[in-house]
């Protein structure tokens, strides 16, 4: 059975999920984007139909599945029509921008059953699954997760109000990666801060914009269930991606953890390893899977994404008020969404 994909979001990183899908013998029937022109472009590369709302897009071609890769600020639309019509969903990650749509979908995915996938992609590789395992021997006390990096150049990124900031957007596979391997997290403490930059001048390779309002670099503590502690910074002032990655340190072990591969330091040896495929194939691959009904479920579920997320909120929660912010645990954790 050939598996027929509803495209919403046709900018960059929906025409990645393309090309992957393509080649893994996926049809993409139709394409919807409110740029009409950036949704015509993408649905003419494929001869299929545009569309600028996702409720006529369903309506009127034919899906088993929909994939929503807009920006944090424009969740909601794509994925309520796919869940009032039972169908799969792979939602890009941040799940929202702060936490109200997202919870709000949140609750949806569970009553539908559907099954889900996110963009948190470092799950997906083989080299994560071995971490796990070494650390599943000798328990992390410590972590240290980076986002060290230049600025997007989306429009926009450097708008709290579009992309809910660098912790939320970027800094959010590293938590992901970090609730993977040390589990959940009980409390955070953070701090930020933003240095405007002189109008038009090139600081991280990219003009800063006039409008930009998210914070340089922000620095945070985290507490997990397990009592293991975590310090984690970003940064988009520089002029190329330095670091995207978690380091943990147990008894005799140091493990340096990213979506490339995965160093082990045990005792005095070394040594590196490569996801065998690129997680961002993998990604594509189990929920298509999923959806032919040849695996159970994926390991990038709406309802772990939506943890993550709620710890990229609670982050810069703590940075904007400069006080600890506790996470609700268990069924409680979706209150004060
Ligand atoms: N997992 C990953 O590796 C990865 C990589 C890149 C981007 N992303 C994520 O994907 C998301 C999109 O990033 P991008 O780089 O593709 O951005 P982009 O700006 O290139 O594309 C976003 C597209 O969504 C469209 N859009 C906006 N609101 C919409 C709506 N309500 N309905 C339909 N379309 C809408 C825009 O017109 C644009 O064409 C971001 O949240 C980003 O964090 C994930």
């Amino acid at each position: 059975m050939t598996v027929k994909v509803a495209l919403v979001g046709a900018g960059s990183v929906g025409q990645r999920h393309v090309r992957t899908l393509k080649h893994l013998g996926v049809r993409i029937t139709s394409v919807t984007d409110t740029h009409p022109a950036a949704a015509e472009q993408v649905a003419r590369e494929l001869d299929v139909r545009a569309f600028t709302d996702p409720e006529n897009a369903l309506d009127l071609t034919d899906a088993d599945a929909v994939y929503v890769c807009v920006p944090p600020f424009a969740h909601g639309s794509g994925e309520r029509a796919a869940l009032s019509r039972n169908l799969p969903l792979f939602v890009e990650k941040p799940v929202g921008l702060g936490r109200e749509t997202a919870e709000e979908i949140g609750v949806l995915v569970e009553a539908a059953g559907v099954i889900t996938g996110t963009g948190y992609h470092w799950r997906c590789a083989d080299t994560m699954e071995h971490a796990r395992d070494l650390l599943a021997e000798a328990p992390a006390l410590l972590a240290n997760g980076y986002w060290l990096d230049k600025r997007p150049p989306v429009p926009w990124w450097g708008r709290v109000d579009r992309s809910g900031g660098q912790v939320v957007e970027q800094l959010t596979h590293v938590l992901d990666a970090a609730r993977f391997l040390l589990g959940d997290v009980v409390e955070v403490y953070a701090a930020g801060i933003r240095r405007a930059a002189e109008t038009g001048t090139q600081t991280a390779g990219r003009a800063s914009r006039e409008t930009d309002d998210v914070d340089d670099a922000t620095a945070a503590t985290l507490r997990f269930a397990s009592g293991a502690v975590a310090t984690m910074a970003a940064t988009s002032v520089l002029a190329t991606k330095h670091r995207a990655a978690l380091h943990t340190v147990s008894r005799g072990l140091y493990l340096e953890v990213s979506e490339a591969g995965l160093s082990s330091f045990i005792g005095t040896s070394r040594t590196d390893l490569e996801s065998a495929e690129d997680p961002r194939v993998t990604v594509d691959r189990e929920f298509i899977e999923a959806v032919l009904g040849e695996r159970e479920t994926t390991r990038t579920p709406y309802a772990e994404a939506l943890s993550s997320h709620r710890l990229g909120c609670a982050i810069t929660e703590s940075a904007r008020l400069g006080l600890p912010v506790k996470l609700p645990q268990g069924r409680s954790a979706a209150y004060g969404a």
